[in-house]
């Protein structure tokens, strides 16, 4: 069957760009960044001319009202800005000029939990007959008084937190100021889903949705089993990660509930719905829904958990294309806000050029995170200045601030951040490592990039083609991208020795990007010489 454009959705031809919006770009001098920063920089991800990134939609992480215990996934109001960041006016004209761009605006819903500061909480714990009380989920404590079961929150300690005044506890998967929704109580239901109708009314064009698997717990609240396989040094009061998460997530109710979201957001046109999900496969697949009808996009976040290896990148590609229903469309992260910065995962600036190449070349949609398109690296956090939650309760190895620095846009002071001392310190590199010097140097990462997108946007077979991976050689991953005639072949080459491979059945072929981004030449495809850690992409 012939397919053209027309049969494919924005969001699956597109390429998503993730802004952390407090380390984007800052425009109150506070050390913060802000939507206005956001809004200044959007030429720089797509101008409509082929030398900016021109990515096709922004993902913004929180930029609600939030007393900022975890930078803004505590939301005290679903439907205004922090003043941090700015107000509804500036974001109404972030919409209008990412779409005047040709960008598509995403934006973070987090519906878990609300900040404790939230009206519905502060109501919720006021007393036990507060109507508001069975929007969050409070139990009594066992006759010990211990907490009513052995869940564990995610940034340490236990998930329950007993309020003194009502002698109840209340459930919080992660910090304290995060109490868990409800969503078993219709009520909370209906005013989740008019935040969103709040937000697609004022023209967002999808959502990115935090922890969507927690939604809905165990209706008995079970313990969990004990993880036979928990790491033995886990820090004291790392609870969570001791225990199985059978009671806690993906719970087969959630899928009405993805149901009725999907209904929410079908009622306007072309929006997308993603989800933020971290379960084995056999579980992440059900959030594609029966038949497509909950999540677009559950968050694939297996390639980022592999070692730098051909064969297991490769695995876990197959695995997925084998797995997913016809209906399903898959996608692919290397890297966001709560994990290490993909260089400093896989090794280095040559293999996050590969990775590179292979995020934009394989069979789905792309999320990049801010930064990594110039190869930042992760940041050195003094121990005193760390920010993160997670770091704080856990030790200073689990902090995700390392991936959160922020942007780098020159070599002037702040990497032109900030005018101020920013909210977390600007990377050692950045001297190196930013926009303008690299946009100067025609082999940098940031031109790797520009031109791996640019690329992609000009070829059908790698936006929307099958995905045929071959046999060809173990240190390298190898695949063809087809569709209607045109064929290209994507090599990459994982280890640091040449590597020469024979392409079985082809004879030439032109090299039309390396991710050394110096060669572009006819080859002959029965002796195709990769240097170490080299990938390529070749019309056939
Ligand atoms: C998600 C977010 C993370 C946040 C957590 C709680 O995992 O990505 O940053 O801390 O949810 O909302």
């Amino acid at each position: 069957m012939s397919q053209d454009k027309g049969n494919f959705q924005w969001w699956q031809r597109g390429v998503v760009y993730q802004i952390y919006p407090r380390s984007f770009k800052d425009t109150t001098a506070n050390g913060v960044g802000d939507l206005q920063g956001i809004i200044e920089k959007l030429d720089y991800l797509n101008d409509g001319s082929p030398d900016s990134l021109a990515v096709d939609a922004i993902w913004i992480s929180p930029f609600y009202p939030s007393p900022m215990v975890d930078f803004g996934y505590d939301v005290s109001d679903y439907c205004d800005v922090d003043p941090l960041f700015g107000d509804l006016a500036t974001f109404d004209r972030l919409v209008a000029e990412a779409h005047r761009r040709n960008m598509k605006v995403i934006i973070d819903w987090v519906p878990n939990h609300t900040s404790d500061q939230h009206p519905w909480f502060v109501e919720s714990r006021r007393s036990r007959e507060n109507p508001k009380r069975e929007w969050y989920i409070w139990r009594d404590p066992k006759p010990d008084g211990s907490p009513p079961n052995n869940w564990g929150s995610f940034f340490g300690g236990p998930a329950w937190t007993l309020d003194t005044e009502t002698g109840q506890y209340y459930l919080h998967q992660f910090v304290p100021e995060q109490p868990d929704l409800n969503w078993r109580n219709p009520e909370v239901r209906d005013a989740m889903f008019e935040t969103l109708r709040y937000w697609l009314d004022r023209g967002v064009d999808g959502f990115r949705m935090d922890v969507i698997g927690l939604i809905i717990k165990d209706e008995q609240l079970r313990d969990n089993p004990p993880d036979p396989d928990a790491l033995p040094d886990l820090p004291k009061n790392d609870l969570f990660h001791r225990l199985l998460q059978v009671y806690n997530m993906d719970q087969d109710e959630v899928h009405e509930v993805l149901k009725e979201i999907r209904r929410v957001l079908d009622a306007y046109e072309e929006r997308v719905a993603i989800g933020e999900l971290w379960g084995p496969l056999p579980r992440w697949i059900k959030y594609y829904g029966e038949d497509g009808d909950e999540l677009h996009l559950p968050f694939n976040f297996r390639l980022m958990r592999q070692p730098w290896q051909a064969k297991a990148m490769r695995q876990s590609v197959d695995e997925l294309e084998t797995a997913l229903p016809g209906f399903a469309w898959p996608n692919y992260v290397l890297g966001n806000h709560d994990i290490p910065r993909l260089v400093s995962r896989f090794g280095g600036q040559v293999q996050a050029r590969v990775a590179a190449m292979m995020l934009l070349t394989l069979r789905g949609t792309p999320t990049l995170y801010y930064g990594d398109e110039l190869g930042m690296e992760n940041g050195v956090i003094p121990p005193d200045k760390i920010q993160d939650p997670q770091g704080i309760n856990l030790g200073p190895e689990w902090s995700r601030d390392v991936a959160r620095t922020p942007m780098q846009w020159d070599d002037g002071s702040y990497a032109a951040f900030s005018t101020v001392e920013p909210w977390l310190p600007v990377s050692a590199d950045y001297q190196s490592q930013n926009v303008a010097s690299q946009s100067a140097d025609p082999t940098s990462m940031l031109n790797l990039y520009r031109r791996l997108l640019r690329y992609r946007r000009s070829s059908p077979a790698l936006q929307w083609g099958r995905y045929l991976p071959l046999d060809v050689e173990e240190d390298c991953f190898v695949y063809l991208r087809e569709v209607d005639g045109e064929r290209r072949l994507v090599a990459l080459n994982f280890v640091d020795e040449a590597r020469h491979l024979s392409i079985p059945g082809e004879a030439w072929g032109r090299v039309v990007l390396s991710t050394h981004l110096d060669r572009e030449e006819l080859v002959d495809l029965s002796r195709l010489q990769l240097r170490p850690y080299e990938g390529i992409i070749v019309e056939l």
